[in-house]
């Protein structure tokens, strides 16, 4: 994880770093750190532990920071605890500097040699190896670019990296395997970092490093090389993101910003790909067809909410015939398979840079799976490079860790692929029909469930207390119960669980008390005489329910039992809009525990360690 930036540029570097640096700090953020080489070919370097405002105090109340050429960092700890000493830049000497995002998995033999060769650590992280690597390949007489490339053949793991020399001013290289890099291009001055939205203020264009990429910059010229010093030439990529679309506004945190942007997001994500009627099957690429005719079965991969995506989607494929299954990414990668014929790989991810579903995807080609689709919301990422097929979410950067926007705009794109897939089984076309003119109402329901809010408020504040808390939901709810607990643990550090509600009789019914709050989701779907069972299982045992529900499942409030009325939907996008109520609790509670709520402790936005 962590994010990474640094410039060459014509004039003084600092401002454009920390703002690079606070746009990347969705990656990471227990401490940072930035270094800047001067017209006296002088290094410095400051570092805090914390955030990035900890830094600019750091910096405020240091000698001010003066040159055109510097690296900063972002860091999610991985070797060594979130301390000023482990942050980033790690120095060698007094003229090498550099930054790291991922892991270096022979770090502990490195450091041996190293060692054995008398160099000293100041550090406990496994970056360090690097800097110091190539600083001995300096020594004995390489340039920056030789020494890196000597460098990275040594190196096993994933990462990418950012290093200056004090020695060649104007010089920076960045080299990628496995995490990110992008180099953006300005006018007589260069960038790199661990996305665009880094540089969104500096540059609209980039070039995106494969991986196996060096780049090394000299002022405004850019080359990239492999390690063999091969040229690679790349695409010239213009960004459609806007430096707006990562302002905060009026609102006091992206997490809320995000919540209330999701029906726009969800409308842009409909938009072009279905008529008043029909799905726009051409929205999936030119492929699609042929890869759709031959799919008998779907295997969807992801993480942490973005899973959660896919646990719902099961359900939505095997009710039109498709047999699917949904899978976390690190257990995939980590397994044997069994690969059915023809079935089709979905990966799903926010970032698409997310390295346990990216591990899987690998272990799927491997394994010897069909094909590959995906549902990503960034459009240079690896998961959309990687993969056959791809139909993009639209949601707009999403910032706030916890995911929102991202996650609805996923089921909003899962349910085209259920009808591209479902036609080719048991989908009818008026089904189609049915399932289309619920999808183009979706966002105005999205707006109405957001008028839920001032209660939810209110509701909320009954957690100011709390430890625990249950989620219950069934069938394809079951997943929005899991999604809602992981929101509220995530953003307010209350421990919530969730369980499929008819599985409380086996085990979570000795948890329940009347300090725990049990909160259910309960649209009237088939599955509704059996929730209301469960619920009444709960209340015998003093238990105190909230239950989010549709007014015609005739649920009561009663002592022990509020009842929250969510507007009539249909089934096929209950899901979506059940999840609303819970992304507001969660960030209702979170204000009222006064936690960070962008930015959780120990969390990051964008895993990409295993
Ligand atoms: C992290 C984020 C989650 C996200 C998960 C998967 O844990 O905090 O919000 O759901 O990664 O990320 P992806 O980008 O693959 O959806």
């Amino acid at each position: 994880m962590c994010g990474i930036v640094g410039a060459v540029a014509k004039s003084d570097v600092l401002p454009m770093l920390l703002d690079g640096l606070k746009r990347l700090e969705y990656r990471g953020y227990d401490s940072a750190g930035v270094a800047v080489i001067d017209q006296n070919k002088k290094l410095s370097r400051i570092r805090s532990a914390g955030k990035i405002v900890e830094l600019e105090k750091a910096l405020s109340s240091s000698a001010a920071m003066r040159g055109t050429t510097g690296i900063a960092h972002t860091r999610w700890a991985t070797h060594g605890p979130p301390t000023e000493i482990n942050a980033h830049p790690h120095i060698s000497g007094h003229n090498l500097a550099l930054v790291c995002n991922g892991i270096i998995e022979n770090h502990e033999a490195l450091r041996k040699a190293q060692q054995a060769n008398g160099i000293q650590f100041a550090s406990d992280t496994d970056t360090e190896v690097i800097v110091n690597e190539i600083q001995q390949h300096i020594q004995n007489g390489l340039d920056l670019l030789a020494a890196v490339k000597a460098t990275l053949a040594v190196l096993e793991g994933a990462y990418a990296i950012g290093v200056v020399s004090a020695d060649e001013p104007n010089r920076l290289v960045g080299a990628r395997r496995g995490s990110p890099l992008v180099v953006g291009i300005g006018d007589g001055e260069s960038f790199i970092a661990s996305d665009m939205s880094a540089l969104i203020s500096v540059t609209r264009d980039f070039f995106i490093l494969e991986n196996g990429d060096i780049v090394d910059i000299n002022g405004g010229n850019i080359s990239i090389i492999d390690q063999c010093g091969r040229p690679q030439y790349r695409d010239k990529k213009r960004s459609g993101l806007s430096a707006d679309a990562v302002e905060l506004g009026d609102h006091r945190h992206y997490m809320i910003k995000e919540i209330h942007e999701q029906s726009v997001a969800i409308a842009t994500a409909l938009e072009g790909r279905i008529t008043a009627t029909r799905l726009l099957e051409a929205c999936f690429g030119i492929d699609s067809n042929e890869i759709f005719d031959k799919t008998k079965s779907v295997q969807i991969i992801a993480c942490g909410t973005s899973y959660h995506a896919g646990m719902v989607a099961r359900h939505w494929f095997e009710e039109y015939g498709v047999p699917c299954q949904a899978e976390i990414g690190s257990e995939f990668h980590s397994r044997s398979h069994v690969v059915p014929e023809d079935c089709l790989v979905v990966t799903l991810s926010q970032s698409g840079e997310t390295i346990d579903t990216l591990a899987a995807l690998a272990a799927a080609k491997q394994a010897g799976y069909a094909h590959c689709l995906t549902i990503c919301n960034v459009p240079e990422s690896s998961l959309v490079r990687e993969s056959d097929l791809v139909l993009m979410t639209h949601a707009g950067a999403e910032i706030g860790v916890a995911s929102t926007k991202a996650f609805t705009t996923q089921l909003t794109a899962l349910r085209l692929l259920v009808i591209a897939l479902g036609r080719r089984f048991s989908m009818t076309i008026t089904d189609e029909a049915r399932l289309i003119k619920e999808l183009r109402e979706l966002p105005s329901k999205v707006d109405q469930a957001m008028t839920l809010e001032p209660t939810i408020k209110e509701i909320a504040e009954q957690f100011a207390d709390k430890q625990h808390a249950l989620f219950l939901g069934r069938g394809a709810h079951y997943p929005i119960a899991l999604e809602g607990a992981l929101k509220l643990k995530e953003i307010s550090y209350i421990h919530a669980e969730a369980y499929p509600a008819g599985e409380l009789k086996h085990g979570p019914l000795a948890l329940v008390d009347n300090e725990m709050p049990v909160i259910s989701v309960a649209p009237n779907d088939r599955l509704l005489k059996k929730l209301k069972g469960n619920i009444e299982e709960v209340r015998a045992r003093g238990g105190k329910l909230i239950v989010f529900a549709d007014p015609s499942a005739e649920i009561s409030a009663q002592e022990n039992l509020q009842v929250i009325n969510v507007a009539p939907v249909d089934s096929s996008i209950a899901p979506i809009i059940y999840t609303i109520p819970l992304q507001l609790l969660a960030y209702h509670v979170g204000l009222i525990k006064g936690t960070d709520v962008d930015k959780p402790r120990n969390l990051a936005k964008s895993v990409t360690v295993e």
